[in-house]
């Protein structure tokens, strides 16, 4: 309902709106209205109010709207379509509904908080109000669903070369694609797919980048393992980050698709962190040491321990 209710404003274009022809408008409560825009209040939207007139809106923060977006983008169709939501509860969930319901390949979902954002193995996502980019991408590959790990790696590549074009120089792939920058974690990546037996229905590339969150306000947990934009000392511009980032993604995209996965892996390689490493790898009740020495075609991690070489499918690795 809030979106609904920023949007009705926008469309005012600065003009006053009375609460009582919105509330008929949207079909809600006066007071639901004042509730939301107190809330928009807080997140940095100012409001002028007048008891005759009713709200006009007078500024709106540094948003990630469509037309912000649209203002920054160099690609065909990565970003051209966009779902933008000021808070849900995960990008991928939305992402997946409209993916289902049939939305074109590189239309993403932006949301400026979520409220449930999912990281791999199950855990969680911290992604507070406009401090970070949350995104979904969704694409419909040519690829087999046996070769859907192609995805993963070459979200990593993309994602990683549009970081260090504004500005981050050291960052680098930690297998299989976290982006770490001076070893610690600027962006996570969750990839899901829907599939039948032959053939890929979507792939919906998740992607969390913080930009503008100071150390002490992530979550004690990681608070050591994470950084931030800000935190590297780097006031970035949201929107020409998305931007870079969807442009390096479309191009190692069509590489995979039209020029074979050779080239995507050597760019992995080129870009990652791990490899050359001592690593730890933790998977369920199993865990070890060993040289990480390369990938596989199937985007696993190949560990020399020693004894032998261990092929690492899914799990924690440490560096
Ligand atoms: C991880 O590091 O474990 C993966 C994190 C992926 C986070 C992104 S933010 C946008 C999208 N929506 C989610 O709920 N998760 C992904």
């Amino acid at each position: 309902m809030r979106n609904e209710i920023l949007d009705y404003f926008r469309k005012a274009d600065g003009n006053f709106v009375s609460g009582q022809q919105i509330s008929k408008d949207l079909h809600v409560s006066r007071t639901a209205i004042w509730k939301h825009i107190n809330v928009l209040k807080e997140r940095g939207y100012i409001f002028e109010s007048s008891t005759r007139k009713g709200y006009r809106l007078i500024y709106a923060p540094n948003l990630l709207t469509p037309l912000e977006i649209d203002s920054a983008l160099h690609t065909e169709t990565f970003g051209r379509h966009v779902v933008y939501l000021e808070s849900t509860q995960s990008t991928n969930e939305e992402a997946k509904k409209i993916a289902r319901e049939g939305a074109e390949e590189g239309t993403i979902v932006v949301a400026e908080e979520q409220i449930t954002g999912h990281g791999r193995l199950a855990r969680g996502f911290y992604s507070p109000f406009a401090k970070g980019i949350w995104f979904s991408l969704i694409l419909r590959p040519k690829f087999f669903p046996m070769e859907a790990s192609k995805c993963t790696l070459l979200a990593a590549v993309g994602v990683c070369r549009g970081i260090r074009r504004m500005g981050l120089a050291d960052a680098g792939i930690k297998w299989p694609n976290d982006i770490l920058v001076h070893g610690k974690k600027l962006v996570g990546i969750l990839t899901l797919m829907s599939a039948s037996m032959e053939k890929i229905d979507y792939i919906i590339m998740g992607i969390g980048i913080n930009t503008g969150i100071k150390k002490n306000e992530f979550p004690e947990d990681f608070r050591e393992g994470a950084t931030s934009f800000l935190n590297e000392g780097i006031n970035v511009s949201r929107k020409d980050l998305l931007a870079a980032i969807l442009g390096e993604l479309e191009k190692e995209y069509s590489i995979a698709q039209d020029e074979g996965f050779d080239k995507v892996l050597d760019d992995w390689r080129a870009l990652s962190v791990t490899l050359g490493q001592e690593v730890r790898v933790i998977f369920g009740d199993d865990s070890y040491t060993g040289k990480a020495v390369d990938i596989d075609r199937d985007g696993c991690l190949l560990v020399n321990t020693g004894s032998e070489v261990k092929r690492v499918i899914a799990g924690d690795v440490s560096i």
